[in-house]
């Protein structure tokens, strides 16, 4: 595991594009996930500027979007198709037959899984996972309680939403929106990403990320179980790393 600790947040956001970047030029064609939510924006924004300024070509990737709320779809604010669709897509020119995002407003959750896995499956599996932190340490809906009870999951599930999440939830939505189930690409698919970049910021971070990266591994922190991944950079904001951990350096 490689921690990297940004001198700012702008820092981490321009730290988290270049592994983007250098990965889009390495291996055009790959599968990028991305996360939605608070973390991965600024560095959407700085791939986007970049993106139009002929630096890199985002054109280059096909994408799968992460997971999603159950019973929300692109028209709902607040949903990660949404959120990807306006922040990135969209604003990319990014074509429609090169991304793929889960449908939340699906009548059939478990076939709406089987196409994701199809997807992924049939762009040689995922490429690079960019990825966010909850606060109880979930990665994409890979949900504590879920990895306790279950291990980690292969291709797509539907999974109940940990107290955490449904309380969290409501930062994304105008108004209070009962949210209980998730679409999400399953932890032991994520964890056989060519490469995962976990992005964290700010101080309400801190303590998530000392768990998941500074003690033991345990699927009680679903995050901490990706440091066996041979090529996992975890970048941190000063204000995640507050408390816990110094200069940057490769575990
Ligand atoms: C969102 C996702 C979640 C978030 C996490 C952090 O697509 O998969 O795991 O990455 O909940 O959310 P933010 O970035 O809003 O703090």
């Amino acid at each position: 595991m490689e921690i990297i600790v940004a001198d700012t947040a702008d820092h981490l956001d321009a730290l988290a594009a270049d592994r983007v970047a250098d990965y889009i030029r390495a291996h055009p064609g790959r599968l990028l996930c991305l996360a939605a939510g608070q973390t991965p924006l600024g560095m959407m924004r700085v791939l986007l500027d970049r993106h139009r300024r002929g630096e890199i070509d985002l054109g280059a990737m096909r994408y799968a979007g992460l997971d999603d709320w159950l019973g929300l779809g692109y028209a709902d604010a607040g949903s990660c198709a949404q959120f990807l669709r306006d922040n990135f897509y969209h604003p990319a020119g990014m074509p429609a037959d090169r991304f793929r995002l889960f449908d939340g407003l699906t009548e059939a959750p478990e076939a709406e899984c089987r196409e994701m896995e199809a997807w992924i499956a049939a762009h040689g599996g995922l490429g690079l996972s960019v990825l966010g932190i909850g606060l109880n340490g979930h990665v994409g809906f890979n949900e504590p309680e879920h990895l306790v009870r279950h291990g980690p999951s292969r291709g797509c599930l539907v999974v109940d939403l940990d107290e955490t999440t449904r309380r969290v939830s409501q930062k994304y939505f105008a108004k209070p929106l009962p949210v209980a189930r998730g679409l999400t690409i399953g932890f032991a698919e994520l964890a056989a990403s060519d490469r995962i970049l976990l992005l964290a910021g700010g101080a309400a971070k801190a303590d998530i990320a000392r768990r998941a990266f500074a003690e033991n591994a345990t699927p009680a922190v679903p995050a901490s179980l990706l440091r066996t991944h041979p090529r996992f950079t975890v970048l941190l904001d000063p204000a995640a790393a507050a408390g816990w951990h110094g200069p940057s350096n490769t575990v």
